[in-house]
Parts: structure tokens; C-alpha cells; sequence
């Protein structure tokens, strides 16, 4: 696969800023993410950069990922899909807390390290960690060549092209379907069935397009956007698959709207931050089709019954009882790829509202693109 974006002619064009010129660029950066790496005839996909056999694949007993603020909650996200998918007890770790704590390093764990710059200090330093103790790291990298991606064992490139918002959007979708490729992969050589492996290939073909359909609804998020600009605390809530989304929706809007956001477990809400539910405070609640709705949805009631403005991230036909809300839908896909559509609206919402504050989009305050300083 070669990446057909020249990064020295890169430019905004007609976009008002990169951050917006690069969500829009989603659609195609996804397809190029895909692009070459699925396996139709044997339901996987096909990593060679792994630098793994078969022998090597089947012997791998844990996945631990390593990455820094939303790359590492999108591990949180492609933790969850090894797990469903090749049943490998799986995690991720802020990388910047991991070599603090004098970590265990095992032969049979499969490190992943997740960068955009592939230049992240902390991240670079977790990889050069685990490598000194002889441990296995792949890294998920866009930028080809960069530090990271020269340290690690092997790796899967993202392909996203280049991309200048400080605010990540499109090398995130494209890490997402990184993790979703390894899981694929993983979960082949193991007891994941070929049905299963052709269902998910057919679901992450219909991502760039779906991805798309969530972006020419941009005006009626927009919309929504205005209103959660006006609050001083935003809360982002959603459980098990929800969650990292929720997280990356209130890391996206704190970094660009400068509003106190903050994301929780649906389900810890009642063990404490209920106590900060009233009008001012607006909630965005990650609630797909999945085997969680009628929980989520009893929490949205708790929500409302404290009188809490609230913007729902669901799936057409989802029922959410007579609960006062605004309501976002994304297309439906298989549940294990949720994630990557769930949380487009939350980039959309996060552009708007600090497009509306009238902030400076691509180079938010006290924040820098790479971090490559301790
Ligand atoms: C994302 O919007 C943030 N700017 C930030 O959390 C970023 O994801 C993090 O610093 C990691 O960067 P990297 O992917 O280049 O390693």
C-alpha cells in the first residue's frame, strides 16, 4: 500500500482549518487503511509488517498497548477487539505511567505501541523499556520511519497521509482499524470461524462509506455543538465498548473548546458524579444497539429525572422511552466495530462548539502536536 498524499504539498485548501480538512478526509483515509490487508477467501487480514509467523501468532498469550492520551484510548478500543475476537486476554496502559512502575515484561505478552507522530516521547521510552527486557513490541505508527516505528519488531502503518491538527481525527479512525486488522489476524489463527472472519470483513468495507454518511450530517451536529459550547462542564458517558469513546469525545472537546469535560462509566455514575448532574451540566451518553441498551437507556432516565440537558450518540431505531434528549444516530455495523462510527459526531461536536468559541482550532492552547520532551 503506498500513501498517495504528498505531505510537502499538504495544505488546508478550502477548510477553514486542518482539524476539519482532515475529519473530512476520514473516508478515504480509512479506505487506504484497509486497502490491500483483507482476506475475502480466508476471512483475515493480512499484516506482513508484523514480522510474525503463524507459530509465533498462536504462542502469543497476552496483548498489552501502549499509547499516550488518544491513542491510548484507542487501545482502550482495540484492547476490547482482541479480546471479542481472538479471545486473548488484552489491556492498555497510558504509556507515559508504564516504565514507572518497573513493569513485568513476559515473552508470551505481544506489546503494541500506538503513536500518530510516532515521535512520543513516553511512548518511544515504553517501547525501548520493554525491548531492554527482551520483550516483543509491533507498533500501530502513520508517520513512516519515525522513531518509534524504527524501534519496534514490526508494525502495521496507518496510512492516514499527514496530519497537522493538533486534534487527532483521521489517524485515530485509521488506528482503530489497525487494532481491528491485528485482532482479525490474531483471532484467524485461532478459534475466531471463518463466518465470522468474512462478517467482519464485510463490516470494516462499509466503514469509509458510513464514516461519510455521519459527515455530510454535519450541519444538524453543528447545531447540537452550539449549545454544548455554552456549558462550563460537559459529561461523556458510555460501558464497555462506549467507554473509550466517551473518552475520547471529552479528551477531543477539553482540548479545543477549553470546557471541563469529563468522561465516566455509565454505570459508576450513581457512585458518584450524579451528584453533579442539573441543567447546567450537559451529558453525552454513548448508547449503541448492543447487549447494554436497556441499562444505558435506564441511566439516560436518571439523567433526565435530575433535569440533566442531554445528547444521545445511538443507532437508528434504538428505543429510548419518552427521555427528553437530542438525539445523534450513526449506521449500523457489526458491534465489535461500533467504536469508529460512535465517535465521529464526538470530533464533529468538538470542532463546532470551539469554532463557536472562536478558538484557535489547530493549535489549542499550552497543547503541541508531538510531545517529544519528558
Ligand atoms: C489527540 O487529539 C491529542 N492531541 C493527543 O492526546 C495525542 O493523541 C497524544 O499526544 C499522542 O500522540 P501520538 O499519537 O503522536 O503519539
Amino acid at each position: 500500500v503506498t500513501v498517495d498524499v504528498d505531505p510537502a504539498a499538504y495544505e488546508a485548501g478550502d477548510h477553514e482549518s486542518f482539524m476539519h480538512k482532515e475529519m473530512l478526509e476520514q473516508p478515504a483515509a480509512a479506505a487506504r487503511a484497509l486497502s490491500g490487508r483483507l482476506d475475502e477467501r480466508f476471512g483475515t487480514a493480512h499484516l506482513g509488517g508484523l514480522n510474525m509467523d503463524a507459530r509465533e501468532t498462536r504462542a502469543i498469550r497476552r496483548v498489552k498497548i501502549l499509547g499516550c492520551g488518544s491513542a491510548y484510548y484507542v487501545g482502550q478500543m482495540g484492547a476490547a477487539l482482541v479480546e471479542e475476537l481472538a479471545r486473548i486476554p488484552a489491556d492498555a496502559e497510558a504509556a507515559s505511567e508504564f516504565r514507572y512502575r518497573d513493569p513485568v515484561i513476559e515473552a508470551d505478552t505481544l506489546y503494541v505501541a500506538v503513536s500518530q507522530s510516532g515521535e512520543t516521547i513516553d511512548t518511544l521510552l515504553a517501547v525501548q523499556e520493554i525491548r531492554r527486557k527482551g520483550g516483543r513490541v509491533v507498533g500501530l505508527v502513520n508517520v513512516v520511519g519515525s522513531a518509534i516505528a524504527r524501534e519496534c519488531d514490526g508494525g502495521i502503518y496507518l496510512h492516514a497521509g499527514p496530519e497537522v491538527a493538533v486534534a487527532s481525527t483521521k489517524a485515530l479512525t485509521n488506528m482503530f482499524l489497525g487494532f481491528a486488522l491485528l485482532a482479525l489476524q490474531l483471532g484467524r489463527v485461532r478459534d475466531l470461524s471463518i463466518a465470522d472472519g468474512r462478517r467482519l470483513i464485510n463490516g470494516l468495507t462499509r466503514i469509509p462509506a458510513q464514516i461519510q454518511e455521519i459527515l455530510d450530517d454535519e450541519a444538524a451536529i453543528a447545531a447540537v455543538a452550539e449549545q454544548l459550547s455554552e456549558a462550563e462542564s460537559v459529561f461523556f458517558v458510555g460501558r464497555v465498548r462506549g467507554f473509550p469513546v466517551a473518552r475520547e469525545g471529552a479528551q477531543k472537546f477539553k482540548e479545543i473548546s477549553y470546557r471541563h469535560a469529563e468522561a465516566y462509566q455509565t454505570s459508576e455514575l450513581k457512585h458518584g458524579p450524579l451528584a453533579l448532574i442539573s441543567p447546567a451540566v450537559p451529558t453525552v451518553a454513548i448508547v449503541p444497539d448492543d447487549e447494554l441498551t436497556d441499562r444505558n437507556v435506564g441511566a439516560l432516565h436518571e439523567i433526565a429525572a435530575r433535569r440533566g440537558p442531554l445528547v444521545v450518540i445511538t443507532h437508528e431505531g434504538v428505543d429510548l422511552g419518552e427521555v427528553d434528549c437530542v438525539r445523534i444516530d450513526v449506521p449500523r455495523n457489526e458491534r465489535e466495530l461500533d467504536p469508529v462510527l460512535l465517535v465521529v459526531p464526538l470530533q464533529l461536536l468538538a470542532f463546532h462548539a470551539a469554532q463557536r468559541l472562536g478558538h484557535d482550532i489547530d493549535k489549542p492552547r499550552n497543547l503541541a502536536k508531538s510531545v517529544t520532551v519528558e
